[in-house]
């Protein structure tokens, strides 16, 4: 059996992303903030044995220090860091502030790394060795003729920077690391104006994920498995 670990995985991509992988027939470690408002994860969880739940908010260091604690040994196929945050709407030219930026590089790029270091032991006994971080096309440096969203997309681009040295320096155990733009999906992150839905996101990123070999690792990779410039 395949086992999977996403995070933030009680609403949004993340839900969806466990939803799918269950009706594969996968198990699902799935982890959220707060167990007691896991209510879309409770729901999934009637009837299929193969859901486990844990809390971790990707923003505390003891927080992401206790996960391989609450997994007991058990091996983890292919890590999906999902969760992740916008930060303020209004981190233009003249209003950023350093606070919420610090605040949004926590949950998006330093504790992807975290996580990864903490899970080693777990995810080396896994026999798929995939690392997939959930990016943005917004951090695309090559991608922005807009400008602005000085928050969101540093901590995107850096994410991407921390990923691409993962891949390096795992390459030799056997770990493929990539990042993947989801598209821009109707959630409460994308807002419903977004071009498309959590479904055809993830049914797409399923697909780049099961494709994931050697060659791909270090890749930047949009939900259609086209490749995004850096
Ligand atoms: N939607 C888009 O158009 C879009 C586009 C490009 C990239 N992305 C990326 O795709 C990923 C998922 O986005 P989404 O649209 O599903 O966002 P979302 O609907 O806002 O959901 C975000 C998820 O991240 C979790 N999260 C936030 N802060 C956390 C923390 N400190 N610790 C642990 N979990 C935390 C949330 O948990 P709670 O429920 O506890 O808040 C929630 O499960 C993100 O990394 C995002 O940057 C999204």
């Amino acid at each position: 059996m395949t086992t999977v670990l996403i995070t933030g995985a009680n609403r949004g991509i993340g839900l969806e992303f466990t939803t799918q992988y269950l009706a594969r027939g996968y198990r699902v470690i799935a982890t959220c903030r707060d167990l007691t408002q896991a209510q879309p994860l409770k729901a999934l969880r009637a009837g299929i044995a193969d859901l486990m739940m844990v809390e971790l908010d990707a923003s505390r260091g003891e927080s992401i220090a206790a996960l391989p604690h609450a997994l007991k040994g058990e091996a983890i196929d292919i890590f999906i860091n999902n969760a992740g945050v916008y930060g303020p709407r209004d981190s233009y030219f003249g209003k950023v502030q350093a606070q919420p930026w610090l605040d949004v590089f926590q949950v998006n790029t330093i504790a992807p790394l975290l996580l990864t270091q903490a899970l080693m032991e777990n995810l080396a006994d896994g026999k798929d060795r995939k690392l997939v971080y959930l990016t943005s096309k917004m951090g695309s440096i090559a991608d922005n003729g807009g400008g602005g969203h000085y928050v969101y997309r540093s901590s995107k681009t850096a994410l991407n920077s921390v990923v691409k040295s993962l891949a390096v320096d795992l390459a030799e155990q056997g770990f493929v690391a990539a990042v993947l733009h989801p598209g821009w999906v109707q959630t409460d992150m994308g807002g419903p104006n977004a071009l498309i839905d959590t479904r055809t996101s993830v049914s797409g990123m399923l697909k780049v994920i099961d494709g994931l070999a050697a060659e791909q690792t270090g890749g930047f990779f949009n939900y259609d498995g086209s490749a995004l410039p850096w």
